[in-house]
Order: C-alpha cells, then structure tokens, then sequence
C-alpha cells in the first residue's frame, strides 16, 4: 500500500520551465570511473539506476572543465567537442528514467593532485594543500582568462547534451570557491580583496554564457558553501551576500555545501548535528531561489519534516542513495525495514569507502549488497564477495547486526 505521509515531498515544484514530479533529488557523486575524460557505460549506468529511483533530479558528480581541472585520475570532463556524443548518451539515459539531468561542472583549483591530472596545479594564489602536499601556483589574468572560457565552453556544451540543468561547484575549496573564499584568494588585482572583485570571474562566465546563448538562463544551479571552517574562510553572512549577487543571474537553485579538503573533520561533525539543514534554512529566507538542503540525510521522513519546516524547497542524498538505490520505493511502499543504510551515516568514520576508493584511484564500489555494482570487467565476482564480507562485518560493529539480508 502507498505511504500517504510524504505530503509535502510528493509536492510538484516548478524550476525554470520544468515541472519536478517530488522534492527528491540525487547530490552530486563523482565515481572516477571515466576514461580519458570521456563517459563510459558504467558511468551511463550508475546515473541511470540513480534515475530509476524515483528521484525527480539526477545530479551527474563533478565534471571538469579541463584536463587541468581535474582531481581524479578517470575523472569526467566538459568542454572540447569530442566529448559531446558521450555526453548525450548520459542525459539520454536519465530522461528514459523520468527524471531531470544537471552536471556538475568544476576547476579542482589548489586542492589539486598532479599524480592524477598530471598538471601544473594553480589557484588564485598561492596555497600550500596539506592533505596533498602541493603549493599551487598562482593564476596570471590570461591565465584566469582561459579557465574562464573553458568554464563558458563546459557550460555551453552541457546544454548542447541536453542536461536540462548546470551545476556550477563554488564549493568544497574548488576553484571558484577559492576566488571567493579570503583563505585562497589573496589577489591585490581586480579578482581579490573586495567580495564584488573575488566574485568577478563567476559574473565574466555567466555573462558571458548568457551573451552566448540566452536559452542558458534559469539553468544553473549552484553549489554553495556556507561554512569554510577557517578564520577568513566563507562564513554564512558572507555567503548571503554572494547569494545576492547571483541572484541578479536568474539562477535554478542553490545546494548548500560547507568544508575544504583541511576542514573534512569539522564538516562531518556539522553534517552530523543538521548544521548544514540550518544553513540551507538561511539561506532559504533570504532568496526566491530554491533552496536544496543536503547533508547526512538518511532517510525521506528527515526530507519531508525539512521541506514541511521550510528549511529548503527540495532535498538531496548522497550515500543513502549510494546504498540503497530502492530507499524511495521501499519508504513509500511502507518497506522502510528492507532499506539497508549507509554505515558511514550511522558512526562517523566507519566507512566511506566510496569517497577514499576514488582518491586512491581505485574502481568505486559500495560495499552492501543492494548498492550499484560496476560491469564485471571492472568488479569481479570475488571482489564483489569480499566488499560483502567487509559489509557484514561492519553491519554487525554499527548494527549489532540488525541489518541482516
Ligand atoms: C562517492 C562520493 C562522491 C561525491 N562526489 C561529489 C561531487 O562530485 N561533487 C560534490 O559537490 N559533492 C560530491 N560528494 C558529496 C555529496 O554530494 C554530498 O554532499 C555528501 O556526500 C553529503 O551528503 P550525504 O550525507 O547524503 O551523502 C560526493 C560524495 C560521495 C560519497
Ligand atoms: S561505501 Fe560505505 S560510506 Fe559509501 S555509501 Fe556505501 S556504506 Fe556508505
């Protein structure tokens, strides 16, 4: 029997010209599972099971808008004309599913690693990255120039592919987010100091994306960081103010973010305690943009209360959906009990696997046993067995073996 408790979730919402068909969307994951920039069948098929369930908005992970852009070594990128037919296939592959596309689109910027991208890593100026253990180098203007046409390139194409929506990332400690954030950007020329100079590279690309190709506007959607975690870093005032000026863009949402690589810690802690959601809440009053709150949401009864309470407009999950692609279904159908969680969301630090594996340039895979598991070719059956192992082993540490299958 159909669960009628998730009012408000199930509520349609209109975004640019589309209407959503529920408030769930699935957060950005990015599974290094490219191959020379290009996308590949697992990467169609991880983003097309997404599509299948049940969510209203499929955000492909971050694509980057260059070789240089790039943080892991198969890592997806935008831009150059060759990659545009793949690029189809995968906006293609959602909309099959009934649901909306949006790509990621990002510079690694100064948290860059040069055994993955093999480039020159640069930032808007100098910072030493400790988890990396590389000082960038700092961005000349014509240097800026070129990564500001290669975002304008990206943008373009993602909507030549038929993404029905562009995600920029001005999150994370990314590129666009150093400009932003006073803890990278020391610049004394017109990209630094005052929030209108840190700002200017994002309102050059949008203009002129929009000079462009006006269809573009009401496309992209941005995610936001409300919370570096460092003295000088963005903070929550300040990014109301950013929300204010990209506002003027006509933007599609907002997703609110916090964390740099050096701040990991602190952010999962704040994720843990809802900070995120108050800060989605935030920014949700101050803007008729639609809000999405994400975070270490783990089931769609938090979603519903969120939307209810008016701390955002939609929401998005990450590693629940990671798990448990069927955790909608079986909420709506009543079948909460079969929905296997992410172990990571339980106890912080027991698991992610699935962030670290792309790091270290390893096949991504989730270790239960109702997540999406790459072709064969990529994951064996016995490396399939031993993920299953690890699962039981660390379901029976968090659970005390509750989640048994
Ligand atoms: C494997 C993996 C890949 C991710 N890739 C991205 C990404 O490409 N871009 C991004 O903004 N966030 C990325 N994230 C962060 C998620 O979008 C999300 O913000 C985070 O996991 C917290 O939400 P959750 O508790 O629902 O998982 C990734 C997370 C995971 C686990
Ligand atoms: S690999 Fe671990 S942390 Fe990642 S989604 Fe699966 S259970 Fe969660």
């Amino acid at each position: 029997m159909l669960n009628k408790k998730f009012k408000h979730l199930k509520k349609k919402i209109k975004i640019n010209n589309k209407f959503f068909k529920n408030r769930i969307i699935s957060s950005p994951i990015s599974i290094n599972m490219a191959s020379k920039g290009y996308v590949t069948k697992n990467i169609i098929n991880f983003f097309s099971n997404l599509a299948k369930s049940g969510v209203s908005m499929v955000t492909i992970g971050a694509a980057a808008v260059s070789e240089q852009g790039n943080d892991t070594l198969n890592g997806m990128i935008l831009g150059p004309n060759k990659y545009l037919n793949k690029l189809k296939l995968l906006s293609k592959s959602i909309k099959k599913f009934n649901a909306y596309s949006s790509i990621q689109i990002y510079h690694v910027g100064a948290q860059g690693n040069p055994i993955h991208n093999k480039q020159e890593i640069v930032g808007p100026s100098k910072y030493f990255c400790k988890s990396i253990g590389i000082e960038c180098k700092t961005l000349s203007l014509k240097e800026i120039k070129k990564i500001k046409d290669d975002f304008i390139q990206a943008i373009i194409q993602a909507e030549n592919a038929n993404f029905d929506f562009i995600e920029i990332h001005l999150a994370h400690g990314y590129l666009l987010h150093e400009f932003l954030s006073k803890h990278f950007n020391k610049r004394t020329d017109l990209y630094g100091k005052s929030l209108i100079n840190r700002f200017r590279l994002i309102s050059e690309i949008l203009e002129d994306v929009y000079k462009k190709n006006p269809k573009i506007k009401g496309k992209i959607g941005f995610r936001l960081s409300a919370n570096d975690y460092v003295k000088n870093g963005l903070n929550i005032n300040e990014l109301k103010k950013i929300v204010k000026l990209i506002d003027k863009y006509q933007p599609a949402y907002f997703v609110i973010t916090a964390g740099l690589y050096e701040t990991a810690k602190f952010k999962y802690i704040d994720m843990k305690k809802g900070k995120y959601w108050e800060y989605a809440k935030k920014i949700k009053q101050i803007t008729k943009t639609a809000v999405i709150a994400q975070g270490g949401i783990t089931n769609i009864e938090d979603g519903e209360k969120l939307i209810k309470k008016k701390f955002c407009d939609l929401f998005g999950m990450a590693q629940s959906l990671i798990a448990d692609p069927g955790l909608i279904k079986k909420a709506l159908n009543k079948k909460e009990k079969d929905i296997i969680p992410c172990i990571a969301h339980l106890k912080i630090g027991a698991c992610h696997r699935c962030r670290y594996l792309k790091q270290k340039n390893l096949t991504f895979s989730c270790i239960t046993p109702t997540s999406w598991k790459p072709n064969s070719d990529v994951l064996s059956k016995n490396e399939i067995k031993k993920d299953l192992k690890i699962w039981k082993k660390l379901n029976n540490e968090v659970y005390g073996n509750k989640k048994e299958i």
